[in-house]
């Protein structure tokens, strides 16, 4: 099988985001590098990433019960199958993740619920819990956050972005992870600094990814 390495972008700031000219330096080193790898494009902002409410909601709780979906369930449902194969048909993924709010951006968490299906994602056992189906993938996780910074007083905010999203894909599966962080610090200024460095880690981590 080719290996596709999906890039899943959550920020929508275009040629403004720190977090998508990071996942750039990335993808330059890694298409040098891995010239064998197909490299596609998932930008969460762009349309084609499907709603799921209440259909798609009546159509997962279906599903876990053991039956069919029907009418527009069955066409949300259909909807959720399309978006999790186009992400299960890569082995490897960058993901490019802002801070919103202390936790990452709403659509990124909307992927995360069209996706994290019975049967795509997890299995679940009454007496052991959930069981992650993803196997053998693996991912490069670009963080960003202008105020939060782990050495910040409180009132700079609490981290719920990157243990979300960590847990999230260690509990589908994917337990090869690369963390390529910018949290520039206000108090001392040094964001061209941690700039420089979070570039630098990217395309380091890209060689070998
Ligand atoms: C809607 C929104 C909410 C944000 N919330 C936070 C936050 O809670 N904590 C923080 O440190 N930065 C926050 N920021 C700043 C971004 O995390 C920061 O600018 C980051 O670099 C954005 O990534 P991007 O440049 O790739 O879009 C927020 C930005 C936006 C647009």
């Amino acid at each position: 099988m080719t290996s596709r390495l999906l890039h899943i972008s959550a920020s929508p700031r275009g040629a403004a985001s720190e977090s998508l000219s990071i996942a750039h330096s990335f993808l330059e080193t890694f298409e040098e590098t891995h010239p064998d790898v197909d490299v596609e494009a998932f930008d969460l902002w762009d349309g084609t990433l499907p709603a799921f409410g209440p259909d798609a909601a009546a159509a997962k709780m279906a599903v876990f019960a053991g039956v069919e979906p029907q009418n527009d369930a069955a066409r949300a449902w259909a909807a959720a199958q399309a978006t999790f194969r186009r992400f299960d048909a890569a082995d490897r993924y960058l993901f490019s993740v802002p801070m919103w709010n202390h936790g990452v951006p709403y659509i990124l968490k909307q992927f995360i619920d069209v996706v994290s299906q019975p049967g795509m994602v997890f299995g679940f056992d009454a007496a052991t819990g959930y069981q992650p189906l993803l196997h053998g993938k693996k991912a490069a996780v670009v963080y960003t956050s202008a105020v939060y910074g782990p050495d910040h007083r409180p009132g700079f905010g609490t981290d719920f972005q990157q243990p979300y999203f960590d847990d999230w894909l260690r509990w589908a599966g994917i337990v090869d992870i690369e963390e390529i962080i910018f949290r520039p610090n206000l108090v001392t200024d040094d964001a061209d600094c941690a700039r420089q460095s979070a570039h630098a880690a990217a395309r380091d981590i890209a060689k070998r990814f």
